[in-house]
């Protein structure tokens, strides 16, 4: 099978030209400024006029399954990944969050076979690490060493449940210099935010709208600062997840300006919601609870110029969806217990050029950097993915920036019951998606089969 997409403009992380694009079978073949159809008789030509040709979009923070708070996010790694593929993204980064009691070479497997069975989308694999004795080392190292694995994830937050001691954290991060994996973090002071949560319930503070003022943006500098005196004294490279203010962002640049390999993400939520949507009336503000919380209005324009500048080098998700109803509302009486997370892993794209490229804020070689590109270099996939190059997979976004709407809960894929953006905006729709050569979305919706993602193994590279 060929595909002649003619006549796009192509944007990648440093190009913007008009160009002809040949795929065959799984990759692209052939870019040139203009490609003969009568050459390749066997393709089905593309008509891209007017439209921007991106490479398939890449979220590097995704949570599919996910045992948290009492549940399980709703969805499975076929709703997940369509979700994905109908909003442009032909790859994930889905992290794998064992308890404290489980082993990690069984968590691996237990989520690898979840993702064989259902996904229809690329997808590799962050680790987090709860514990961090002889066996749990010795595992590591083997999934290191002979499945792939390059990334760990930790927690510096949801204490009793996923978080880490320093004394693990300390010689977990010696291990990942050592073999070459970057550290995800999640930063935060989880000693404080447990503390913080207990004085506002005693006070009879218990709505959604409690949620911020318990994880303050000081409690998140504070753990990025940690994160990254840690990783001063191991030489381990860090990725902080999801960061939500200037602050943190800050420290994270203190660090980098005394030679700390750190990396920074920023997640859609961050970007575009802010903390008055958690403070909604009749627990709606449920819907929007996640942590880091979104915060101030006044932090969006922080991050963006973070992006722009290159201080901050991804976007994310944080895709997270539980269900308001018979979920987010077992917290209903303490926010302690709503199942922290917002969907959005289908709404990313649309979001970022309409609220960044279209808002002026970052232009489309940034959007490509930043959604793409810089996941498939320091995740090791790039230049297979995040690329359009001749031999690069042929993951390909054909985007008709002209298109206006409205996000609704009717488009998405998946089974959430809600969209944390409904009603908002939307300039901008993916036209046709091609996964590996194959075309799966057509106007923002699904219309592969079922299956066909494949599991990427990646090389440790730090
Ligand atoms: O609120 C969030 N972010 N939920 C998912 C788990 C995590 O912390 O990433
Ligand atoms: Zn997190
Ligand atoms: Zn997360």
């Amino acid at each position: 099978m060929s595909l002649l997409i003619k006549n796009g403009r192509v944007i990648t992380s440093t190009a913007d030209c008009e160009a002809d694009v040949l795929v065959v079978g799984e990759t692209i073949a052939k870019i040139a400024a203009s490609i003969n159809a009568a050459d390749h008789p066997n393709a089905e030509v593309i008509d891209a006029s007017g439209k921007y040709v991106f490479p398939g979009f890449i979220d590097p923070h995704v949570h599919i399954h996910l045992p948290f708070m009492g549940t399980n996010a709703i969805d499975d790694h076929a709703s997940a990944t369509k979700a994905a593929l109908a909003g442009g993204t032909t790859t994930v980064i889905e992290m794998i969050c064992p308890g404290p009691d489980d082993e990690p070479m069984a968590a691996f497997h237990e989520w690898k076979d979840l993702a064989a069975a259902g996904a229809c989308c690329d997808y590799s694999f962050h680790l987090s690490v709860v514990r961090f004795d002889e066996l749990a080392q010795q595992q590591l190292r083997e999934l290191v060493a002979s499945e792939g694995v390059a990334s760990f994830k930790v927690f510096l937050a949801y204490k009793g449940a996923l978080d880490i001691a320093d004394e693990q954290l300390f010689e977990l991060m010696k291990t990942a210099r050592e073999l070459g994996v970057i550290i995800t973090a999640h930063c935060e002071n989880a000693e404080a935010v447990d503390s913080m949560q207990k004085q506002l319930l005693a006070e009879g503070k218990t709505g959604p709208e409690w949620h911020e003022p318990s994880r303050p943006r000081s409690v998140e500098a504070d753990g990025v600062s940690h994160l990254c005196t840690f990783a001063e004294l191991t030489g381990a490279h860090v990725y902080i997840v999801h960061t939500s203010n200037a602050a943190a962002v800050s420290q994270a640049m203190q660090a980098k300006s005394r030679g700390v390999n750190v990396f920074v993400e920023a997640v859609a939520p961050h970007l575009v919601l802010d903390k008055t949507y958690a403070e909604r009336p009749d627990f709606e503000g449920a819907k929007y609870v996640m942590s880091p919380p979104l915060r101030d209005g006044e932090e969006h324009e922080h991050l963006w110029r973070s992006l722009a500048s290159g201080d901050m080098v991804t976007i994310g998700t944080d895709h997270a969806p539980f269900k308001f109803s018979g979920q987010k509302d077992m917290g209903r009486d303490a926010f302690t217990l709503i199942p922290n997370g917002i969907p959005g892993v289908q709404e990313r794209v649309d979001l970022v050029h309409t609220h960044g490229v279209c808002a002026g804020r970052i232009d489309l070689q940034t959007m490509v950097d930043v959604c793409s590109t810089q996941a498939a270099k320091i995740f090791g996939l790039y230049p297979c993915k995040g690329e359009i190059a001749v031999g690069s997979d042929a993951d390909v976004v054909i985007y008709d920036p002209h298109f206006t709407g409205v996000f609704s809960h009717a488009d998405a894929e998946s089974q959430v019951d809600y969209s944390g953006y409904e009603g908002m905006e939307r300039k901008g729709r993916c036209e046709l998606v091609i996964r590996r050569g194959d075309i799966v979305a057509r106007d923002g919706r699904y219309v592969g089969g079922g299956g066909g993602g494949r599991y990427l193994p990646r090389i440790p590279t730090h």
